[in-house]
């Protein structure tokens, strides 16, 4: 049987601040062949191709091993390109883009013709933001066209926010990487419903809801017969291997239950400020604070896999401001 071989995923390290031009350049020209290329921005690592054509979308979906139905989000350089996208834009998404862009923030709009239906996973709405990264705005700049990425991890698997987690997840699926550093907010987009009546938050993430509400002071979280509009939510996320748990209120039982498999031999991460027996378990600490939860979650799950932990408890915390996104990304990787 033919094997062919695996594509050679090259890895482009770029100054996060000052992108040298030649480098992106290098990452745009493989983008305009077709090609896939992961780059960094302000949440977590995206997997580029150019969204406005169905092959190139459709190879995203193959390197990530995405249902097909789930939609990817256009990335754009320049607020007039949102106008290529979507028609009837509300006032109040503009507003929005105004307020928040570039940042971590994601627009649900009706979808204009040209989109094709394999980048918006057959929906007629289209899912736009402007990343607040400049690796990812020159990228998007040099292509000339929207950038359609989703996270760039396997399906299912946590998000990448460093390059090392691209490259372990996509080598030889994809064609480069740019190498921009670790991410900063380290959890993905919040995004915002305005394609089916009054605006509604789909996904929370880096923007919150207090925020959003001081512009809108109406938006409210997407009820969950609502949620049905952004396919991602049905899907499993987020998953470390190892079993994981969000500790308690009472947590006696489940240290019990800790003290046994640790006897029996199973290796037990902990993550958070306050490691009950940091001599037994492999403890990865992390102040209670929502933006350390935020920018580390997703590396630290990686990191105790690498470590091939068998169980992985994580404290909670309070669910306020971006505490939210943090407590719902926790409760997705632990599957509750
Ligand atoms: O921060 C982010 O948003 C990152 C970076 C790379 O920009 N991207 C990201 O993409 O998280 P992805 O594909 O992993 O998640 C996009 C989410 C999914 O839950 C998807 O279902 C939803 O946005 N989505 C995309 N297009 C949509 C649409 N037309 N209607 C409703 N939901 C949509
Ligand atoms: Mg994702």
């Amino acid at each position: 049987m033919y094997l062919a071989p695996a594509m050679e995923t090259i890895l482009i390290k770029v100054d996060a601040i000052k992108p040298q031009k030649k480098l992106i350049k290098k990452a745009a020209a493989l983008i305009l062949k077709g090609e896939v290329v992961a780059f960094p921005t302000e949440t977590v690592y995206g997997l580029g191709a150019m969204g406005m054509d169905a092959s190139c979308a459709s190879k995203i979906y193959e390197a990530k091993g995405r249902p097909s139905d789930n939609p990817l989000i256009l990335h754009i350089s320049d607020l007039q390109q949102i106008h290529t996208l979507a028609n009837g834009i509300p006032l109040e998404a503009l507003l929005l883009a105004d307020a928040f862009w570039p940042g971590p923030l994601t627009l649900v709009l009706v979808k204009k013709a040209q989109v094709p239906n394999s980048t918006t996973g057959g929906l007629d709405t289209v899912a736009v933001r402007m990343p607040d990264h400049p690796v990812a705005l020159a990228l998007i700049e040099a292509v000339g066209e929207p950038l359609a990425a989703p996270s760039a991890n396997t399906s299912g698997r946590p998000s990448p926010t460093a390059a090392s987690h691209v490259m372990h997840d996509l080598e030889g699926k994809i064609a480069a990487i740019l190498d921009g550093g670790s991410t900063s907010v380290g959890i993905e987009s919040t995004v915002v419903d305005f394609a089916h009546g009054f605006p509604t938050i789909l996904r929370k993430g880096g923007i919150t809801k207090k925020q959003l509400q001081s512009v809108l002071p109406n938006i409210e979280d997407a009820a969950v017969d609502h949620a049905h509009h952004s396919p991602g939510t049905r899907y499993k996320h987020y998953s470390p291997s190892a079993r994981l748990t969000i500790l308690p209120l009472d947590g006696a039982p489940l240290l019990n239950l800790l003290r046994k498999e640790l006897n029996a031999g199973n290796k037990i991460g902990w993550i958070g400020p306050g490691c009950p027996d940091p001599d037994n378990m492999i403890w990865k600490y992390l102040p209670n604070e929502a933006e350390a939860y935020a920018k580390a979650f997703f590396g630290l799950l990686r990191e105790l896999d690498d470590l091939k932990v068998d169980h992985i408890v994580v404290e909670p915390i309070e669910e306020e401001g971006l505490g939210e996104a943090v407590m719902d990304r926790m409760r997705k990787a632990a599957g509750v």
